[in-house]
């Protein structure tokens, strides 16, 4: 199939790309100049692209992914989440071609005190989860065959991800005070890409869940990480939401539930902890 991928230098969409090269023809685009340019904001690029392309479906992984900065500047965060996932699905519609795109446990409130599944209603309490819920929005209005992939809390050996900020700061600290009260579920980006890659051709679309299993605290996250790497000297010091304060207003309790792959009988995903224990040994290698 001719799959083309928007934000295709980020951390998940070069993972997408490379999964899908074996068996699909890839066309790469992002805004930088490493692959086909495509800033999905500007609506004649998109159908430009597009037209010419004409690609059977579109694996959408660019957004403006930085939380803070899309509470600080709304109108970028819906000109890039919402008004550019709105081209990017007109333009899909136009050629008939189907869409993945990638969302965010953000657009629920994480007030439902269990995990969520994909028949639970979204209540974004922030700019980056509006934003995205309203691409959502614009994909399931304007395409015939849509999946919707909510995920949470990537993480990769390359990009800006939070184990690769702890592994960082435990460089230069002995002790880190890490937030022990907003639960969630850490998810590979490589088993997401490898997920997104198999949805390429297949007739059950909608909206999934997909993280890795098990849930856990940022606070519990950052030990995994500092366990496996064998950081046993860095102290971690659980704190509290309030005492980190941030711009943004998260989620307490954002577990994405894969209700619809149990129900299939098909959520294989991995542990967390065995996805953090594969990402150490591949940031070994990397860093080497
Ligand atoms: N990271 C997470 O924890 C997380 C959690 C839930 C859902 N998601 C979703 O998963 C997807 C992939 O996330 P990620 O962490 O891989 O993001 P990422 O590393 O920030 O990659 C996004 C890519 O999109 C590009 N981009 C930004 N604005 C663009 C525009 N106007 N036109 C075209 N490309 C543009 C970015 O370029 P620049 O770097 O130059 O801006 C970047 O290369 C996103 O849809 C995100 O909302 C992420």
């Amino acid at each position: 199939m001719r799959v083309l991928v928007t934000g295709a230098c980020g951390m998940l969409g070069r993972l997408v790309c490379a999964g899908l090269k074996h068996e699909h023809h890839v066309i790469p685009t992002d805004v930088l100049p490493e692959c086909e340019v495509l800033n999905i904001a500007d609506t004649n690029s998109v159908f430009e692209v597009i037209n010419r392309v004409r690609p059977e479906m579109v694996i959408h992984c660019a957004a403006m992914t930085d939380v803070d900065g899309c509470e600080r500047d709304p109108d970028s965060a819906y000109k890039i989440n919402a008004i550019g996932t709105w081209n990017i699905a007109c333009a899909c519609a136009s050629v008939d071609a189907s869409i993945a795109y990638v969302s965010t446990d953000y657009v629920f409130d994480g007030e439902k005190g269990e995990p969520y599944t994909e028949f639970d209603t979204p209540n974004p309490i922030s700019v980056y989860g509006a934003s995205k819920l309203a691409g959502e929005q614009a994909v399931r209005e304007l395409c015939r065959k849509y999946y919707i992939v909510r995920t949470s809390w990537l993480f990769a050996p390359h990009g800006k991800n939070f184990p690769l900020s702890i592994l960082r700061a435990a460089e230069t600290n002995k002790q880190l005070r890490i937030v022990a009260d907003q639960f969630g579920c850490p998810t590979y980006a490589k088993d997401l890409a490898a997920f997104l890659v198999h949805l390429v051709g297949s007739p059950l679309s909608g909206v999934y869940h997909f993280s890795n299993s098990g849930c856990c605290s940022w606070y519990d996250f950052a030990k995994g990480i500092l366990g496996e790497a064998g950081k046993t000297d860095v102290e971690v010091l659980p704190i509290k939401s309030e005492d980190w304060p941030t711009p943004t207003r998260r989620p307490m309790f954002s577990v994405l539930r894969h209700y619809r792959m149990e129900l299939l009988g098909r959520d294989g995903a991995r542990p967390w902890q065995d996805a953090v224990a594969e990402f150490i040994s591949e940031w070994n290698t990397v860093k080497q």
